[in-house]
């Protein structure tokens, strides 16, 4: 039988991007096609887990065997992520949009009225990674973001891990335009709070899942 180095435990991951309605028929979003994300869920519960997936709005189907959330904006995922605690282990590999329109989007859809384009004031949302990482009671045993960097990816993935209180950052160069975001493969580096530096070459998103879940499931045991 295959190894089920994750059977027992509860993981959570999110997946996707997140969408921010301007208005009824528009909305701010970003490339993510939630490939790794969902490729991280589907192993984790081959891995034996009980997963939850938190996902945006994606076009791929649900991974096997997992309980799927589906959401919209990144309030709703912070909410429903929070709805899934408790859990051994929680993944962030979704990619939320940093910021949201700051008014919320009515029923009526803005139109041009010839005075030039509609402001657009924007608001921050809420960083979800950073909201599980700190949290004083229930916080999972070991939380693991992502980051997305186009240029000093090792250095801005050990400040992150710093500004965001998780364990480790998975950290892929998005530089080449559509090799990463939206396609299959993926070359990531594992940076944990010491520093420590692990660089995987570049594999299909299922290896690197793969890989990453039995990783995981080997710091947890
Ligand atoms: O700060 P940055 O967006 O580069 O951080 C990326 C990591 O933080 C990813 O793990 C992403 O899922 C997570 N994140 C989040 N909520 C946000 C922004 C990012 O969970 N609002």
């Amino acid at each position: 039988a295959a190894p089920r180095p994750l059977a027992g435990r509860r993981v959570l991951v999110t997946s996707g991007p997140t969408h921010e309605p301007i208005d009824p028929v528009r909305y701010i979003a970003n490339r993510s096609s939630g490939r790794q994300g969902h490729a991280i869920a589907a192993a984790a519960a081959r891995a034996g887990a009980a997963v939850t997936l938190v996902s945006g709005p994606v076009s791929i189907p649900d991974p096997e065997g997992v309980t799927v959330v589906r959401v919209e904006t990144a309030r709703e995922m912070l909410a429903a992520v929070e709805a899934a605690l408790p859990v051994d282990l929680a993944i962030f590999a979704a990619a939320v949009a940093d910021w949201r329109p700051e008014v919320e989007a009515g029923t009526k859809k803005i139109k041009k009225d010839g005075s030039g384009p509609a402001p657009l004031a924007l608001a921050e949302n809420p960083d979800i990674l950073a909201t599980v990482a700190r949290m004083a009671a229930g916080r999972p045993r070991l939380v693991v973001g992502f980051a997305a960097e186009t240029d000093s990816v090792l250095e801005h993935a050990r400040a992150k891990i710093a500004r965001k209180g998780c364990d480790l950052i998975v950290a892929n160069d998005v530089s080449a335009a559509g090799a990463v975001m939206g396609g299959t493969e993926n070359a990531v580096h594992l940076i944990d709070r010491d520093g420590a530096v692990e660089s995987w070459p570049r594999a299909g998103k299922d290896a690197v899942a793969a890989r990453l879940v039995a990783h995981l499931a080997g710091l947890l045991a």
